[in-house]
């Protein structure tokens, strides 16, 4: 029997992922003989062993589109929604469907929570090698995920088309970009796009500081301003509020830290929304006018940019290489011009903050660039 790779993508979508697809199923057959076998849904599609094999026309056409062939869903391994209100632990039978399509390795292109499902599965028998995707950046263990850097040009081309709005009618523009809990997103984009604060979750921002550097802005000439606000920003007020609940689960155990983790879900949820009340603030604290953008899933969208179909391209036919020679447990990551197979536990459930002394956050200080603290 010929060698068989599974295949899945899993968790958002993300530009690039039909990329790395093409990447892995034309490496494998070409360089390895492999037959590839690719998984409907994420984690669902294996349980259910719903797939198709994906033959050499099923790869051709597919570099430049954006979202997955595969589909994909946000299903977890050990705690799946079987859609009757039970969760179930279904490892055992996706290892059931591994064995029974003998493939001597899973590939899952996914993000944070794939790192995690993926290292749950080959804790579980099942051979897994993981590429990191996600807009957000936010896999640690490799310089960088593919779908960022669309996503960074996709939101600065947002933000390019803010400036003249903003200038002709003198108003503070909020733009809220997506990131989940990190600032990579708001922060790439806002330097390229040039915006005049930007406000990331890794530094939590005072509102009249905010507003006081809008103000210096108009009193100096410049009677509009560009506020890049990542979706998981933070003010101070609320940070250490936020901190002293996370330090308090930390401190409990049983069901009250299973309660404060619920309160702590609540207490995030309320922020939800956050950019309107910060545009109104700003606006009243100012006395210019506000409006706000909320670019949501436009930023995961459409074709990838050459970048991250060069970073799918490179990752996907490594990960084949990685397999034939038996390597697994594994994510595949970006380092500089070359990849490295680092170990699924160095990298799942760790979340690559912005360093508050990350290169781009010295040069937006350096720039004047208000970042909220
Ligand atoms: O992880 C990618 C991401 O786009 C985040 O930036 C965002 O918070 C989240 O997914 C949105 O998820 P969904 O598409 O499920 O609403």
């Amino acid at each position: 029997m010929k060698r068989t790779i599974g295949i899945l993508t899993a968790g958002g979508d993300s530009p690039g992922l039909n990329a790395a697809i093409r990447a892995v199923g034309k490496s494998a057959q070409r360089a390895h003989s492999m037959r590839v076998l690719g998984f409907l849904d994420g984690f669902q599609g294996l349980m259910q062993n719903r797939f198709v094999e994906l033959e050499s026309e099923d790869l051709s056409g597919i570099l430049t589109r954006g979202g997955t062939v595969l589909g994909t869903s946000r299903a977890k391994v050990d705690k799946m929604d079987m859609g009757d209100g039970s969760i179930r632990d279904m490892r055992p039978l996706m290892r059931e469907v591994v064995e029974q399509h003998e493939l001597e390795a899973l590939v899952c292109l996914g993000g944070d929570g794939t790192m995690r499902n993926g290292l749950k599965l080959e804790d579980a028998g099942i051979p897994v090698i993981a590429l990191p995707k996600t807009i957000d950046n936010d896999v640690s263990g490799t310089d960088v995920t593919f779908g960022f850097d669309t996503a960074v040009t996709i939101a600065t081309d947002a933000i390019d088309r803010l400036h003249s709005t903003a200038h002709s009618h003198h108003r503070i523009m909020v733009v809220e970009l997506m990131g989940h809990d990190v600032g990579w997103l708001a922060l790439g984009a806002g330097l390229a796009g040039g915006a005049d604060v930007i406000l990331i979750p890794e530094i939590p921002y005072d509102v009249e500081a905010v507003a006081s550097s809008i103000s210096a802005r108009r009193d100096g000439g410049s009677s509009f301003s560009i506020v890049a606000v990542a979706e998981g920003a933070i003010s101070k007020d609320d940070a250490s509020i936020r901190q002293s609940m996370v330090e308090h689960i930390g401190n409990s155990q049983g069901r009250q830290r299973k309660e404060l983790k619920k309160k702590l879900k609540e207490f995030d949820k309320t922020r939800v929304g956050g950019t309107s009340q910060l545009a109104s603030t700003l606006a009243g604290l100012t006395g210019l006018e506000s409006r706000i953008t909320i670019l949501g899933h436009v930023q995961r969208g459409g074709t990838p940019t050459a970048a991250d179909r060069l970073l799918a391209t490179r990752l996907g036919a490594a990960a084949t290489n990685y397999i034939a020679e038996g390597i697994h447990g594994v994510m595949v990551a970006s380092r500089g011009e070359e990849t490295e197979p680092v170990p699924l536990k160095k990298v799942a459930g760790i979340t690559k903050s912005v360093p508050v002394d990350h290169v781009w956050v010295r040069a937006a200080r350096e720039l004047g660039i208000a970042l909220g603290d």
